[in-house]
């Protein structure tokens, strides 16, 4: 290791950010895997914070429960428990508040500072009243003073969960913002300035874990860019003292569809997504194709499942407006390049967004039910039966396949179009 490394971040020793402004957090390096879902290939740091005013302390968030140990250490390097004044909790998942319970004890006198969302979660969290708790819910312009310097709260929901927000360090202008700016990476040389390169993981951290929110998320950043950034303090990872702000553009331009700019004004968004094993749910999905192209207002993109890999596809379902599926049955089943591609979508809000499903079958029939099934789960509108075609369409079912696909299409830009008869072979 080089000579950048402060060696209180290993020794139990608060590492001094800014005047009165101290890192006691946590390294997690051997950590693989975050949340169950999230790889962390560089582990990760719990981020825990200590700000000294003329009139107390201020902890903000603390650590994941296995590591209290080394927070109190470094808390108490610093200060003793009788002069901290609040407890400044951005989010309360277990990774920023496994140390709570025991600062309560040792901190009885502190004021807990949350947001409004929280404190039912905090009830939860800590298994009890919030009788005999000090604490005060705060939101967007509150602030608590430290005498010579002022905490002043954002309230920025749903970044991560719905109880988030971000605590900004007025004199210092230090935004402290929980998990928004974090990522998963684990260097002991702290800054962004000094550690190894951790773009991947910070890019990987936004699709995961915020991505989902991006409306949360743009809503969050009208509040942070009018402030005067000296530093961001996230909860996970480097802490962003070069160029603060730079981040804060690259949150906004993930956050920004690069679609829509392409569409017209009043242009809508189709995709078609389909795997065929004898080329009869292509013939379907070419049809249905076709007869969306019909319908103006809507552009529409057809891919085979065969010829794509699942990644790139997620970024183009974000934008879509609509989104159609087919697969052929077999075995009972919708085919594993749709399901994998389904599976994939939970990075995604799909909340809304237009659903339809289609497919060939021999036998029962089954996949397109299925997958309806699924994008109801993923709180897609699926505003009309699928279409099941046996075997091989014939003319007359490919033009009811274009029916459907003027149908869907119909409903997307709001015009009522009938797509004629349905074939049901599977009721014959
Ligand atoms: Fe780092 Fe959402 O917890």
């Amino acid at each position: 290791m080089t000579g950048v490394i402060n060696p209180n971040v290993r020794q139990n020793k608060a590492v001094q950010l800014d005047d009165g402004v101290y890192w006691v957090g946590a390294l997690d390096p051997g950590l693989r895997t975050f949340d169950i879902i999230l790889s962390t290939a560089n582990g990760t740091t719990y981020n825990a914070y200590l700000i000294e005013g003329s009139e107390g302390f201020a902890v903000v968030d603390t650590v994941k429960e296995e590591y209290a140990d080394v927070f109190f250490s470094k808390l108490e390097s610093v200060t003793d428990y009788s002069k901290i004044k609040y407890i400044v909790l951005n989010h309360l998942e277990p990774d920023h508040t496994g140390a709570l319970p025991e600062l309560l004890k040792r901190a009885p006198h502190a004021q807990v500072c949350i947001s409004q969302r929280a404190q039912t979660m905090l009830k939860a969290l800590l298994k009890t009243g919030l009788e005999d708790l000090s604490y005060t819910a705060v939101k967007t312009g509150d602030t608590l003073s430290l005498g010579d310097i002022t905490l002043s709260f954002l309230n920025t929901p749903f970044l991560h969960w719905p109880d988030t927000q971000c605590t900004y360090l007025i004199e210092r202008e230090i935004l402290f913002s929980g998990d928004v700016f974090g990522c998963h990476f684990c260097d002991p040389r702290l800054f962004n300035d000094k550690v190894g390169d951790f773009r991947f993981s910070f890019d990987y951290y936004y699709a995961h874990i915020m991505r989902p929110f991006k409306q949360w998320v743009l809503e969050a950043l009208d509040l942070i860019i009018p402030l005067s950034l000296k530093m961001i303090a996230p909860a996970h990872g480097p802490i962003l003292r070069d160029r603060p702000r730079r981040y804060v553009t690259h949150y906004r331009e993930l956050s920004t569809s690069s679609l829509s700019g392409k569409l017209g004004d009043d242009e809508k968004s189709l995709i078609i997504f389909y795997m065929s094993s004898y080329g009869n749910t292509a013939r379907m999905a070419e049809a249905i194709y076709a007869g969306i192209d019909d319908v103006e207002g809507v552009r529409v993109s057809l891919y085979d499942l065969q010829g794509g890999e699942t990644d790139p596809f997620v970024d183009l379902i974000e934008e879509a407006d609509a989104l159609m599926f087919g697969s052929p049955t077999i075995n009972g089943d919708a085919v594993k390049p749709v399901w994998d591609l389904l599976s994939s979508l939970v990075v995604v809000n799909l909340k809304g967004k237009l659903g339809a499903a289609f497919g060939s079958y021999g036998w029962s029939g089954e996949a397109v039910g299925m997958v309806e099934d699924r994008m109801r789960g993923l709180k897609m509108r699926v505003p009309t039966p699928g279409l099941r075609i046996k075997l091989i369409p014939t003319d007359e079912e490919l033009e009811d396949c274009k029916l459907f696909g003027r149908e869907i299409a119909g409903i997307l830009v709001g015009k009522n179009q009938n797509r004629g008869k349905i074939i049901e072979m599977a009721e014959l």
